[in-house]
């Protein structure tokens, strides 16, 4: 096998009450890339489409993952990549990090699987930590281990894959503005009041005891949080009415999806999802924001392989 074309999903991450430590795949967006084994050593990125970001490898996040990846093997030949980039930048589900988790998941596989996922999940975070200034974990891990994942540690890193419901689906709309994680990060406060942080390990908790009970309610009731959403949304169009109408609508839960500027909810079936993805649009709609809106299953497998060579 010397060439893999691959779907790298986009992801939500902190999936409300997480902040850096939840993320969940989704289905129906990502990235597609095609990585290919050449004799020159090293890593070349041989062409972008969809959106305007740098060929130079220690530039781009994927080629900066790759590095991080191929630092750590002796080999004689190296890696082209070309990246139809489907996810926008900016938007919150994830962009940089399927750029670099896509890359060194196909690696891996062209290379025999020498590294275990959470190897990939530390080489993947290399790219995030020059797209956002940190080494976040929680967009990387589940792209590249599917469905909930939680960073249970970063140091030393220890990965833990949840299980997923199978009704539950996601609504992600993104107005069209664009917010940089690192950005999204520095406007956070250093300190939280310990009565908060009660509350937000108490729906930890509760969120990965739902995921496991496949109690909707419980998982609905958990998505709360208490720590950044009060801070971020303010960088959100309309964020208030747009979670409160997808409750309304029969949102298990409803908030950021990652830094912003998508908003997420969590519903139980295709048919709540669609109906709180109606809902979001009337928001929108009425205000005259322009939008992108997926409804998406949540992907349990993470990275697929579209295409063998
Ligand atoms: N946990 C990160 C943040 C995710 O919220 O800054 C960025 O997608």
């Amino acid at each position: 096998m010397n060439e893999l074309k691959i779907f790298a999903p986009a992801t939500i991450a902190n999936v409300s009450c997480g902040y850096d430590v939840l993320g969940l795949a989704l289905d129906t967006v990502g990235d597609e890339m095609i990585i290919r084994k050449v004799s020159q050593k090293g890593v070349k990125i041989t062409k972008i489409i969809g959106q305007d970001l740098p060929l130079e490898t220690h530039k781009n996040v994927a080629g900066i993952a790759a590095l991080a990846l191929l630092s750590e093997i002796e080999i004689n030949f190296g890696f082209e990549i070309e990246i139809d980039k489907r996810i926008k930048p900016g938007s919150g589900i994830g962009s940089s990090a399927a750029s670099s988790a896509g890359v060194v998941w196909a690696i891996n596989e062209l290379l025999g699987k020498p590294f275990s996922k959470t190897d990939l999940v530390r080489f993947a975070m290399e790219g995030e930590r020059l797209a956002t200034g940190v080494a976040h974990a929680d967009n990387v891990a589940p792209a590249l281990f599917g469905g909930f994942t939680l960073v249970r540690s970063y140091q030393p890193l220890d990965i833990i894959s949840l299980p997923t419901p199978n009704e539950l689906y996601a609504t992600v709309i993104h107005p069209q503005i664009e917010v940089k994680t690192s950005d999204a990060r520095k406007i956070l406060k250093s300190n939280i009041a310990l009565k908060d942080a009660i509350k937000q390990w108490g729906n930890v908790g509760g969120l990965i005891s739902g995921l496991y009970t496949e109690d909707y309610d419980l998982i609905g009731r958990s998505l709360e949080d208490y720590i950044v959403e009060p801070i971020r949304s303010i960088l959100i169009p309309a964020f208030d009415a747009v979670k409160q109408e997808s409750l309304k609508a029969g949102a298990l839960g409803c908030g950021i999806s990652g830094s912003g500027p998508s908003i997420f909810a969590l519903s139980k079936g295709e048919i709540s999802a669609k109906n709180v993805a109606n809902t979001m649009k009337f928001v929108y709609d009425k205000i005259g924001i322009d939008y992108d809106i997926h409804i998406s299953q949540i992907n349990k497998e993470g990275i697929k392989i579209l295409e063998k060579k």
